[in-house]
């Protein structure tokens, strides 16, 4: 692998806080971002798009690796997502989506495909990597590894607020329900499965706000001497 800058991996659960704190880390640093789970998200949403069976393994590999994808940052900072052409920023947000991708993340093809097109996110003057196995699989040496995490009540609670603001209307303990669910389908599958990398700092972010841990990420960068 070539190693363009340094990395930080930020894996945990979703609804942990992950997205938020990857971006506000990567801005303070002005370092690259890559969210992981939109690359399976938007494979989520090419399969239902085109039809396809996802039993034909070998096709989602090959899909995964070709996937049209481009992640456009606009002039107000945040990150449009294009999927063959298409916006599909938020259409790839929803539960549907959300379930179909964890689904086809237990698919060792589907992961394979995708992991020469994560690393090509590694560029100076560095990365900042969410998602589920960025510090155990896809980038084992980044100099700082987090596993952030939350209790699912929280973690629902939160989307649940999400939701409601994009006009949604969910039930609190079907979502805690939901999000135990993924998270027992990401914890146990045989491949990549959502464990803390080996000497990753472990944040609970149940009880902390997003500036309280991305203080502490960024101290753990100066730590390290990465800034
Ligand atoms: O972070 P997210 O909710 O957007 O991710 C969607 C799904 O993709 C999630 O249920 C698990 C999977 N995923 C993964 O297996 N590995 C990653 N590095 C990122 C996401």
């Amino acid at each position: 692998m070539i190693n363009q800058g340094p990395v930080i991996a930020i894996d945990g659960p979703s609804g942990a806080g992950k997205g938020t704190v990857s971006q506000l880390v990567a801005e303070k640093l002005g370092w690259h971002i890559l969210d992981s789970g939109a690359l399976y998200r938007l494979l989520a949403l090419a399969v239902s798009h085109h039809g396809m069976s996802t039993d034909d393994v070998e096709t989602l590999k090959v899909l995964a690796e070709h996937l049209d994808i481009q992640f456009k940052q606009s002039v107000d900072g945040h990150v449009e997502i294009i999927l063959e052409g298409e916006v599909v920023t938020q259409a790839i947000r929803t539960e549907e989506i959300g379930n179909n991708a964890s689904k086809l993340a237990a698919i060792p093809e589907v992961r394979d495909g995708l992991l020469s097109r994560q690393r090509a996110f590694s560029q100076a003057p560095g990365l900042v990597a969410d998602g589920r196995d960025m510090g155990t699989v896809v980038f084992p040496s980044a100099p700082i590894k987090v596993f952030l995490t939350a209790s699912a009540e929280e973690r629902a609670q939160r989307r649940l607020m999400q939701l409601q603001e994009k006009g949604e209307t969910v039930n609190l303990d079907e979502l805690v329900e939901t999000i135990k669910e993924r998270d027992e389908r990401d914890a146990n599958r045989e491949i990549a499965p959502l464990v803390p990398a080996a000497g990753a700092l472990v944040i609970d972010s149940t009880d902390l706000t997003i500036e309280q841990v991305v203080e502490m990420i960024f101290a753990e960068t100066v730590k390290a001497g990465l800034v």
